[in-house]
């Protein structure tokens, strides 16, 4: 909505400017060409005044001052009236123009919101299969009676479903962002946040016989934000770290606090980013290195493009440190509440 208006002030600008362009352009023609008359009628004026013929004999010579100064009043007024009707022209346009990139812009402002609300329904539509389809799997999975190629093939599957659940998640995230400006913030405790974000991805952990090292001070601060997405960030953090590492290997989870800061660190010692990939990472649907990571690692690439807007949301900074080969280092900055 913030980008439609600025785009709508940007445009009324435009128009203002070019309408300005053209009206100090002909104000100066005009400006010019009554200078041009009013300097030929003094002329004028002066050389009748001037003819010896012109008075009767014995007049007492005529002070040509006072045409100088007629000339001069008749100039400022003129400048006056066309400041003035310049002045008149901008506040007209302006006020059109503002109207009238309104009326440009309110189509495609409404076809995207259509296209946003229709990604969103899609989502949400996909994700009460996605969540019956993921209890199914499950439940047969545990079943003793299927043979282990079956149950291998099924937990297949259960990774491809629970990729397909977190796209469902994301775009429905994404969606919410995009349509409410401010989230619900309330004091919440940072330990509960991280508590249930490491229950979220431990299933994962422990299939991978990734170790999270977690250090955290003693006395958690309170922060100001929203549970729901507090909670979604660290996991996309942590999932992220958990996935682009090979087993076994351990992930850090570093909380410290300063006077008005809470300082996250999650660190792995994974695959690690490329240089070039990593100005894009937090784009939406950016995946680094195709080829190498999405065969193995299921995954949409929006993640991060969702950690990013949340942290944002928070009024936090989000960066990222990598070296290839030998891990990867996300710092998240937010304020205390
Ligand atoms: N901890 C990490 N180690 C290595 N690469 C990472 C890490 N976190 C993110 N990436 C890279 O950034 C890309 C975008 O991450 P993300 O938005 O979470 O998407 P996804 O995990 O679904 O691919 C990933 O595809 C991966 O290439
Ligand atoms: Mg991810």
């Amino acid at each position: 909505m913030n980008y439609f208006i600025s785009a709508r002030i940007k445009l009324t600008a435009w128009y203002v400017f070019i309408i300005f362009l053209i009206s100090s352009l002909l104000s100066g023609l005009y400006y010019f060409r009554t200078i041009q008359i009013l300097d030929f009628q003094a002329y004028r004026i002066e050389r009748q005044i001037r003819n010896p013929n012109f008075f009767p004999p014995n007049f007492p010579a005529p002070d040509l001052q006072f045409l100088q100064e007629e000339f001069e009043s008749a100039r400022g007024q003129l400048i006056n009236q066309i400041l003035l009707i310049n002045l008149i022209i901008l506040s007209l346009s302006a006020l059109a123009s503002f109207f009238l990139s309104g009326a440009t812009l309110k189509p495609i402002q409404e076809a995207l919101e259509e296209q946003k609300r229709f990604v969103a329904d899609a989502a949400h539509e996909l994700k009460t299969p996605i969540t019956a389809l993921k209890t199914s799997l499950e439940v047969n999975i545990m079943d003793k009676k299927i043979s282990s190629s079956a149950r291998k093939i099924l937990q297949e599957n259960l990774i491809d479903v629970n990729s397909l659940e977190s796209l469902a998640k994301n775009l429905l995230s994404l969606a919410s962002f995009d349509r409410h400006q401010v989230f619900q913030k309330s004091p919440i405790s940072l330990l509960t946040v991280i508590d249930l974000a490491l229950r979220h991805v431990s299933p994962l952990a422990k299939q991978k016989n990734i170790k999270i090292d977690k250090i955290i001070p003693k006395k958690p601060p309170q922060i100001l934000g929203h549970q729901d997405s507090l909670v979604e960030l660290f996991v996309v953090l942590l999932d992220n770290a958990i996935k682009y590492s090979p087993r076994s290997r351990t992930v850090k989870f570093l909380v410290s606090v300063s006077k008005k800061n809470i300082k996250i660190i999650v660190a792995d010692h994974g695959i690690g980013i490329e240089p070039r990939h990593l100005p894009f990472i937090f784009d939406r649907f950016y995946r680094a290195d195709q080829s190498r990571t999405s065969q193995n690692t299921p995954g949409y690439g929006l993640g991060l493009s969702v950690a990013k807007t949340i942290v944002s949301r928070h009024s936090g900074r989000i960066t990222v440190k990598s070296t290839p080969g030998s891990g990867s280092t996300f710092t998240v900055i937010l304020p205390q509440a």
